[in-house]
């Protein structure tokens, strides 16, 4: 087991990382439960996880209900969140209530908004059964749901009192959710360690076929560094943005192609790839570094080409993404691989170039 501890001005809590974590309820969980605990999760992840969450709790004496969700990124707004109000108030849920988000990312960012929400503010706990949610979602306090209008739009900043990842939950991770998860471990190595990098690349194969121990190695490196640029940035105004690698082209993809038929680490993925080729045109990256991004993209089965849109849909989309500023696209970059900065200044010509290979109109 791995230890972690998340420091920023308002908190200070612990991410366990390892397997069978309920088998140290007593140490991991217990302290940081309330008498009452609410669980919240949803109707795929609740009969593989639920029982055995509700037995460790049971053990250590804890009173707990339980909230079922539907399950995906379309639910992932008011009329869900309402639903977990709904079971909070007729539970009698107080204030001190632990609210456990048991579940992937859609999941711990609707209960943390809940958690922020209800009665001006309940303890959380989160307990992320997604590659994704283990190496990015539960840590640093972003929570949210969506809009119609936009995807995260409606949300607060506010922390768990702990992140329990366990990855003997990834064994019944559909594969393309579990790639989706490695495209945001690689971004980690591309915006700030390149010796990370060439580790994945060694051990891509090894990760992919979930071997134990590299696994927790991987994602131990991504929660130390989300934690670093957290405990430094917590508002995102400045570092914190480097998190944000690839992300504007892959919001324009998500929003494009209609949310869930490219996941989000999938539309990341192609993304970083187009993040690379801007690096390339300000003349900080080489091909080749592309080409190793891409190679190793790839090995974790990830898509590496943007599918076809337009320069103006490109550019709407984008200019809708919340990393918008004073009407600025901003853009991270790499100045070399496994160091990002960020770049506001990005005319239409150049991102049309850049772009070309996926413009679906002259
Ligand atoms: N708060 C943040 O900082 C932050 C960062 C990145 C992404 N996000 C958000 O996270 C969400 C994406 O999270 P995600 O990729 O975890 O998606 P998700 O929560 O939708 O989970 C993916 C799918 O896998 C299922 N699932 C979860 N755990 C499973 C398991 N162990 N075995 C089998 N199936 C399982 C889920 O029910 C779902 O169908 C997005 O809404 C995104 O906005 C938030
Ligand atoms: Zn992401």
């Amino acid at each position: 087991m791995h230890t972690l501890t998340v420091e920023t001005p308002g908190s200070r809590y612990p991410i366990y990382i390892g397997h069978a974590l309920y088998d140290q309820a007593e140490t991991l969980l217990a302290p940081h439960l309330s008498q009452t605990v609410a669980i919240i999760s949803n109707e795929t992840v609740a009969p593989l996880y639920l029982p055995a969450l509700e037995q460790a709790l049971t053990r250590i004496g804890r009173r707990y209900f339980t909230i079922i969700l539907p399950d995906g990124e379309a639910y992932k707004n008011s009329d869900t969140l309402n639903l977990i109000y709904d079971g909070l108030m007729q539970h009698r849920a107080e204030r001190k209530t632990t609210l456990i988000a048991l579940g992937g990312g859609v999941i711990g960012d609707m209960v943390g908004f809940a958690a922020a929400t209800y009665q001006r503010g309940a303890p959380f706990v989160q307990i992320p059964t997604t590659l994704l949610s283990q190496v990015d979602s539960s840590v640093g306090g972003k929570t949210a749901i969506n809009h119609p209008l936009g995807k995260n739009m409606i949300g607060a900043f506010y922390q768990p009192q702990a992140v329990l990842a366990d990855l003997g939950c990834l064994k019944t991770l559909p594969p393309r959710e579990f790639s989706a998860g490695m495209a945001e471990v690689i971004k980690y190595a591309l915006l700030g360690d390149a010796g990370f990098l060439s580790w994945l690349e060694q051990h891509m194969p090894a990760l992919m076929a979930q071997e134990a121990e590299v696994l927790a190695q991987a994602v131990y490196r991504c929660c130390q560094m989300k934690a670093e640029i957290v405990g430094e940035d917590e508002k995102e105004q400045g570092i914190r943005a480097h998190l944000n690698l690839g992300h504007t082209f892959g919001h324009a993809i998500e929003a494009e192609m209609g949310y869930g038929n490219w996941l989000h680490g999938e539309a990341v993925a192609a993304g970083m790839v187009l993040a690379c080729r801007l690096s390339e045109h300000l003349g900080y990256l080489t091909p080749a570094d592309s080409e190793r991004v891409i190679r190793l993209l790839q090995a974790a089965a990830l898509p590496v080409e943007a599918p076809p849109m337009s320069l103006e849909r490109w550019i709407e989309h984008m200019q809708h993404d919340k990393k918008v500023s004073d009407g600025q696209m901003r853009f991270v970059i790499l100045k070399q691989l496994g160091r990002a900065a960020i770049s506001s200044d990005i005319g239409r010509e150049q991102l049309a170039a850049i772009l070309s290979t996926t413009l679906d109109t002259p």
